[in-house]
């Protein structure tokens, strides 16, 4: 019988499939990692800090990011904020960006650990 792929194509192919399979391993562990970037969920979010953070953006945030950091007016995505990055949120926060008025003398370093508990696990749900 005639042969129609040659042994070369074959092989090509075979590893084409062995990288597509460990691309996919490699993507699972990422969706797997933890999303904090440490060795667990911090210790700073406890329930009591995510809901007192939750009073806090309804009062401060809500306005401009939306509520539950949904549909905010050209404001940040905040359900997209890298959570593994704290000291970005601190920072911002603090400082101000842009559009974005900095928080410094009216939020104390404190509260912005409170928002961020909030902010930090996607509002509670993680
Ligand atoms: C007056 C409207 C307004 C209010 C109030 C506001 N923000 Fe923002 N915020 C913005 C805008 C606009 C941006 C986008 C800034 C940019 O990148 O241009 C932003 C961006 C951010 C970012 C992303 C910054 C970055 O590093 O990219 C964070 C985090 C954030 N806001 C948190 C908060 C928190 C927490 C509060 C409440 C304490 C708050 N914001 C209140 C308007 C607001």
């Amino acid at each position: 019988m005639k042969k129609f792929i040659p042994d070369s194509l074959i092989s090509t192919l075979m590893l084409l499939a062995a990288t597509m399979l460990s691309a996919q391993v490699h993507a699972d562990d990422a969706a797997n990692a933890n999303p904090w970037g440490g060795d667990g969920r911090p210790a700073e979010f406890t329930p009591e800090r995510i809901e007192k953070g939750r009073v806090m953006y309804k009062q401060l945030c809500l306005r401009c990011h939306g509520p539950e950091m949904v549909g905010g007016n050209n404001a940040f995505d905040l359900r997209t904020f890298p959570l593994n990055d704290r000291a970005r949120f601190f920072n911002s926060v603090t400082n101000g960006k842009r559009a974005m008025p900095p928080w410094k003398g009216i939020l104390s370093e404190e509260e912005v650990g409170i928002v961020w508990a909030y902010v930090g696990t996607r509002g509670g749900k993680l």
